[in-house]
């Protein structure tokens, strides 16, 4: 592949510091790992010195693959991670003695916290979601205080921020945001090492640098060297800066020339991924926000076909005529792989998934989890399993599933127990086991026979409560979905409850449970989760990634842009998902959404010109 004149002068950039600023599709992951290449190949320069830094793992995997095309062995020389893990090998190289600290285990963590400080009033979610923030915006604990001095919630979060930093730190703990501040502490505080990470690492580039937070310029400031020889490079596209809500600052590219005088820019306009149409349709959508760099999208690539809308009456149509394009498209020239479906959120993804199944369409999710094996949805389905079919093995894994959902603070130790209860007394099944087992603990029993309470009546409705009507028992009586979202960090493309919802609709569509049970089992198997297949994913996972055919769904007014976003970073979602398609895009949406008129999203007439 012969790069354009920008394109190569921007990979033989050699010493000093460096910006790429670029549309989509304009080469400029490529460029950067030609850069990695060239700066080996013709100037001598040693693999080890080089650090590349991606958004992502699989950001960075597929560099690696790139590089080891150019370079073979000498490309696993140059160290290509993502800032966080580059940030963890540092502070394990210099000694430090800490644990990552994420996941459930950190939602435990703050709320051990929170009871504590007695503070009820606030979930763990929102919590962990202002410490982050906080953090990647490089705001202490103390300063965090001084700030919000007359905003009584944010002085409990602030009160809980600082309890939580002491505890971690007695407990060699560290969260995600911990690497970077803690990684930027060590270099700042010890410059004979800091010294020495700019000695190893001469060359630094990072891609998707639009949607780097202050904690993370902070720590490349800290390892860019200043010496003659080496360099800084940063490559990065302000209108596809979709991060900003966990603090991630375009200003960083935008600021770039301000903050580092002197260093050179590069611009590439020229578009290698899409026709004609796409590009048109990407330049329509992006015009109509007012925050950004203006800049042209230029293209050489033969014309396709027009952008394609699909007008459903509903989501079944919406994904049934999705599907039949995607029949009709193999059996023409393309592959099931050559295929993405994108959307706005992930609760999105279920009714596609249920009718490409019917279908046999093979199909993965990207950097996820099929909706049925989602935790939310799991717990729900294995209530439903031990409400069926207590005596029977997936009974007894479904009992260990749900008896601590919500918590009901019955520990490893306990099930243990139990199960050697089942043993002893030649009780064939664990739901039966605890009911007969004596219980001293007097919260245990309590916990327990509420449970068993439950349960039971739940069962005696087996007969003629239908599946959906069950679920939605489930999430009433153990109130579910306050459960499921207080424990939630929120996300940009989740929302557990959105999720739950998708649920019951799907559950609405059978008559009894076992047959409900069976059906949501089948998806367990291995074409559903086949690489070869169609991809899925959210619009946010799908960053720098390209598709010959690309699928935007869901533009309806609510989903896209989203209810709770800004409208111009909507936009940018939306740009983004557009601007993955090489050769055909689809834009879809449907009239009734979950039973209710929906109105079309103000994006499709932008994108399709039809608004000035
Ligand atoms: N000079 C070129 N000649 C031919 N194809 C090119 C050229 N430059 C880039 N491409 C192709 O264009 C596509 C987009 O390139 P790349 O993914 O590097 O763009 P990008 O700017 O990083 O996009 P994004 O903003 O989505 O991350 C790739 O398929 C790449 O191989
Ligand atoms: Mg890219």
């Amino acid at each position: 592949m012969q790069l354009n004149a920008n394109q190569l002068a921007a990979s033989k950039f050699k010493n000093g510091i460096a910006s790429v600023v670029a549309v989509p599709g304009s080469g400029k992951t490529l460029t950067m790992t030609r850069r990695i290449a060239y700066l080996i190949q013709h100037y001598g320069i040693a693999p080890e010195s080089i650090l590349g830094l991606t958004f992502t793992r699989n950001a960075a995997q597929a560099m690696r693959d790139k590089l080891k095309h150019i370079l073979n062995d000498i490309a696993a020389k140059v160290t290509l991670s993502t800032i966080h893990s580059f940030c963890y090998t540092i502070l394990k190289n210099e000694g430090k003695v800490f644990e990552l600290l994420h996941g459930v285990e950190q939602i435990r963590f703050i709320r051990s916290i929170m009871k504590k400080h007695k503070i009820r009033t606030l979930s763990p979610g929102t919590i962990l979601r202002e410490i982050s923030l906080a953090k990647n915006n490089i705001i202490s604990e103390y300063e965090f205080r001084e700030i919000y001095l007359d905003d009584p919630t944010m002085e409990i979060i602030g009160l809980i921020y600082q309890a939580y930093e002491t505890e971690k730190t007695n407990s060699f703990l560290m969260d995600f945001n911990d690497l970077i501040i803690e990684a930027c502490e060590l270099l700042r505080n010890n410059p004979e090492i800091q010294e020495k990470y700019q000695q190893t690492h001469r060359h630094i580039l990072v891609d998707e640098f639009q949607d780097t937070n202050p904690a993370q310029a902070e720590i490349l400031n800290l390892l860019v060297s200043r010496a003659k020889d080496s360099s800084f490079y940063v490559t990065g596209d302000d209108w596809q800066a979709i991060f900003n809500f966990i603090g991630a600052s375009v200003g960083n590219l935008l600021n770039f020339q301000r903050t580092f005088p002197g260093s050179k820019q590069f611009i590439l306009d020229m578009n290698y991924r899409s026709t004609p149409q796409i590009l048109t349709a990407c330049f329509n959508l992006i015009q109509h926000n007012v925050r950004k760099i203006d800049k042209s999208l230029l293209t050489e690539n033969p014309d396709g076909q027009a952008v394609l809308v699909i007008d459903a009456s509903n989501e079944d149509d919406e994904a049934i005529r999705i599907t039949q394009e995607i029949q009709g498209l193999v059996s023409d020239k393309y592959e099931y792989r050559d295929v993405a479906i994108l959307y706005r959120a992930n609760s999105q993804s279920r009714v596609i998934e249920d009718v490409l199944s019917q279908n046999e369409i093979p199909y993965h999710i990207e950097n996820g989890m099929t909706f049925y094996q989602r935790r939310e949805v799991k717990i729900l389905l294995n209530y439903l399993r031990l409400i069926h079919d207590p005596e029977s093995v997936e009974g007894d894994d479904a009992l260990k599933n749900v008896i601590n959902a919500p918590n009901r603070y019955i520990g490893k130790k306990f099930i243990a127990e139990l199960e050697e209860y089942a043993q002893h007394e030649n009780i064939n099944h664990l739901y039966e086991s605890l009911k007969r087992k004596p219980v001293v603990v007097p919260y245990l029993k309590h916990n327990i026979r509420e449970f068993i309470k439950l349960i039971d009546s739940l069962m005696q409705k087996i007969e003629t409560a239908k599946p959906a009507e069950m679920i939605m028992m489930l999430r009433e009586t153990l109130d579910y979905d306050r459960w499921i979202s207080e424990d939630d960090i929120p996300s940009p493309d989740d929302n557990l409850i959105a999720n739950l919802n998708e649920l019951q609709i799907a559950a609405s569509k059978y008559k009894d449970i076992p047959t409900f049970l069976n059906y949501t089992d089948s998806f367990r198997d291995q074409t559903r989760n086949d690489k070869a297949g169609v991809s899925l994913m959210t619009i946010h996972k799908s960053k720098g990634l390209e598709f010959p055919v690309v699928f935007c769904i869901g533009f309806v007014d609510g989903v896209m842009p989203n209810v709770c976003g800004d409208i111009e970073e909507e936009r940018k979602i939306a740009f983004v998902g557009i601007s993955r398609a090489m050769k055909l895009l689809y834009l879809s949406h449907a009239t009734i959404r979950m039973g209710r008129p929906v109105k079309q999203s103000p994006f499709l007439d932008e994108i399709l010109g039809l608004k000035k």
